[in-house]
């Protein structure tokens, strides 16, 4: 009857174990070993014994025979593999019968690892997720105030016509619509300040031809002299290379190099012949008297040396200072040619003008005892064009009146 019990027992057990797992391995054996019952069917009604199993040995080498469940892993070698087994040992009931119940490690942690990969996945994405979004409302936060930095670059360096995205609400885009109307008051106020230093400049050259045509009006032979001069210098002054600021010196101060005139006696002056010894010294001291004149406005000062020394010779001997060569000022040694061109082309009291194809050949002449080689260079470039050679109708004009 016990037996017939004992096999309804297993009978049982085998059935749960086909329900509830088939990761566990399950057998009974008895207090020596011997094999009872086994979970795997091959296994099944093959007596054999398994003290000599590690699993079970380390039951039965055990000084005290369990009296509960005892839990316990085994480790073995499977050739370089090593596997571990989780195993737990329970007494029946009212035998001395050894219930075991082994698991691979590996297999009983799966789930748990799949677990642990899955929250480790899901916890990065939420993390990949969230700062994304940060990302985003960051950048919906700076992209405005950056758009506002670049605008105000724009506006430091110049560039009025550019203006911030409004577009944005709360606080950032009312600062850029503040932003926006100070860059408009700006840019309204830069214009008049334009407007109104542009003015200036042709208030002041308005003013310097003034000057010029008021001292050309003192002698009848003289008339458009200062602006022909100018006009001259400035060609040959681009051809020789000059800067735009180099050639703002030279438009003014070629149209003032004879300003010194206004300190020199009309007799000397509108004398109709040549002058005397003592009236060419007197002469003489127009450059210095121009020089003197412009001398007390500071913003003069780099128009003087153009005035000063537009008759210095490069070789040496001019006037007033007998300077040669480089320490001439450049302006000095255009204006000097140009001068000189305009003076032998136009009648004088004691000559009749040259055409201009001599009087370039003259100056030609001159070089390098009066004139500076390069300078010459850049006039006899400057001769040929058609800016230059259209003075000539206005001259042969001017001859005739
Ligand atoms: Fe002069
Ligand atoms: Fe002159």
């Amino acid at each position: 009857m016990g037996a017939l019990s004992g096999i309804f027992l297993l009978q049982d057990v085998q059935e749960s174990l086909a329900e509830y797992g088939r990761e566990f391995t399950m057998f009974v054996t008895d207090e020596r070993g011997s094999l009872l019952f086994h979970s795997e069917p091959s296994r099944q009604g093959r007596p054999s014994n398994l003290a000599d199993d590690p699993i079970v040995q380390r039951i039965l080498s055990s000084p005290t025979y369990p009296s509960s469940a005892v839990n316990y892993s085994v480790t073995r070698f499977m050739g370089n593999k090593r596997e571990t087994d989780l195993v737990t040992c329970a007494p029946l009931k009212n035998r001395r019968w050894l219930l075991f119940s082994q698991v691979d490690r590996e297999k009983y942690y799966a789930p748990i690892v799949a677990l642990k990969t899955q929250s480790t996945v899901w916890i990065g994405l939420s993390i990949l997720g969230a700062l994304l979004i940060g990302l985003w409302l960051a950048r919906l936060i700076t992209r405005p105030l950056s758009d506002l930095t670049e605008v105000s670059r724009d506006l430091a360096q110049g560039n009025f016509h550019r203006r911030a995205e409004e577009k944005a609400k709360m606080e950032i885009g009312e600062l850029a619509r503040a932003f926006n109307a100070m860059a408009d008051d700006i840019q309204e106020y830069i214009l008049k300040v334009e407007a109104a230093a542009a003015e200036t400049q042709q208030l002041f050259m308005d003013s310097i031809r003034a000057i010029a045509n008021a001292l050309d009006a003192k002698d009848p032979y003289t008339r458009g002299h200062s602006e022909r001069v100018s006009a001259y210098s400035m060609i040959v002054g681009k051809e020789y290379g000059l800067d735009e600021r180099m050639m703002r010196i030279i438009e003014i101060s070629s149209l003032l190099h004879d300003v010194g005139k206004i300190g020199i006696e009309d007799r000397i002056l509108r004398k109709p012949g040549a002058l005397t010894t003592e009236e060419f010294e007197i002469m003489k001291t127009h450059p210095p008297k121009g020089a003197a004149i412009l001398g007390g406005i500071p913003q003069m000062r780099e128009i003087i040396p153009g005035i000063r020394h537009h008759h210095e010779k490069w070789r040496g001997g001019g006037y007033p200072d007998g300077l040669k060569g480089e320490f001439i000022p450049v302006i000095a040694r255009i204006i000097g040619v140009a001068d000189a061109f305009d003076a032998m082309t136009t009648n004088r009291p004691y000559q009749k003008g040259m055409t201009f194809e001599k009087a370039a050949a003259r100056i030609n002449e001159l070089c390098p005892a009066v004139y500076d080689p390069v300078v010459i260079e850049a006039f006899n470039r400057a001769y040929h064009t058609k800016a230059f050679l259209g003075h000539q109708q206005n001259v042969a004009e001017a001859k005739l009146a």
